[in-house]
């Protein structure tokens, strides 16, 4: 443990976040779904291919196919876009087996819409890149998202999987907070969470006596 950087991605399919974002010069990576990339009102293979030109990451695109040779169809399309695109694929039967297919053709997955730690055992078993656990909707049926997080990084290290879990469906700065301190190994969130980060009313609160004091004495 403690043996690899915190990774940022931003979760989102519009690309002028991502411009704006980038500028801060923390984020890894970008990770997109089927609801994001409707939002921007744009073709999913544009969105990826400018957000490749962008970050130089690991940049996630979900397939729409739900059938294993649909799925592998359509994520070797999306695998040409560019090298660091990965291809997202839904934790079912199709999808697990599709990680295994993508695995062994050296071309990286995201297993997604996660919610229990037996599903993240299968896609580290088909030697998924990242597991994608949904904290906030875990969190909206009363459940608890940052267990399963913890749960699933004891369950890779008992046995050594390098499956990355990736936290998903993060809805505020408290998440990013206990991601860290379980060590969860990549947080995705929304530009808005990002920029909560950066945020301690005591800073601004500093910020703008230091700055006062300053004029005074300069006066
Ligand atoms: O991309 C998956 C995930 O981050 C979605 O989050 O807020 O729609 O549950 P949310």
């Amino acid at each position: 443990e403690g043996e690899a950087p915190m990774q940022f991605f931003l979760d989102t399919g519009i690309v002028d976040e991502i411009r704006q974002a980038a500028k801060w010069g923390f984020i890894d990576g970008v990770t997109t779904n089927p609801s994001l990339i409707a939002k921007s009102g744009r073709k999913q293979e544009d969105v990826i291919r400018e957000i490749c030109e962008i970050i130089d990451g690991p940049i996630s695109a979900e397939v729409i196919a739900t059938d294993y040779d649909g799925m592998i169809a359509e994520g070797r399309e999306l695998a040409k876009i560019h090298d660091n695109v990965v291809i997202k694929l839904p934790l079912t039967e199709d999808g697990i087996a599709a990680t295994k297919w993508f695995s062994d053709n050296k071309i990286k997955t995201n297993v997604t819409l996660c919610f229990s730690p037996n599903q993240a055992l299968l896609a580290a078993k088909n030697g998924a890149t990242y597991i994608s656990p949904f904290i906030g909707r875990l969190d909206d049926i009363g459940h608890d998202g940052m267990a399963l997080i913890q749960e699933i990084k004891e369950i890779y290290l008992n046995y050594g999987y390098t499956t990355e879990v990736l936290g998903a469906s993060i809805r505020h700065a408290t998440h990013v907070r206990d991601a860290a301190l379980v060590g969860c190994d990549v947080a995705t969130m929304p530009i808005n969470v990002m920029k909560s980060l950066f945020k301690h009313p005591l800073t601004d609160k500093g910020l703008a006596a230091f700055l006062a004091d300053h004029q005074k004495a300069n006066a």
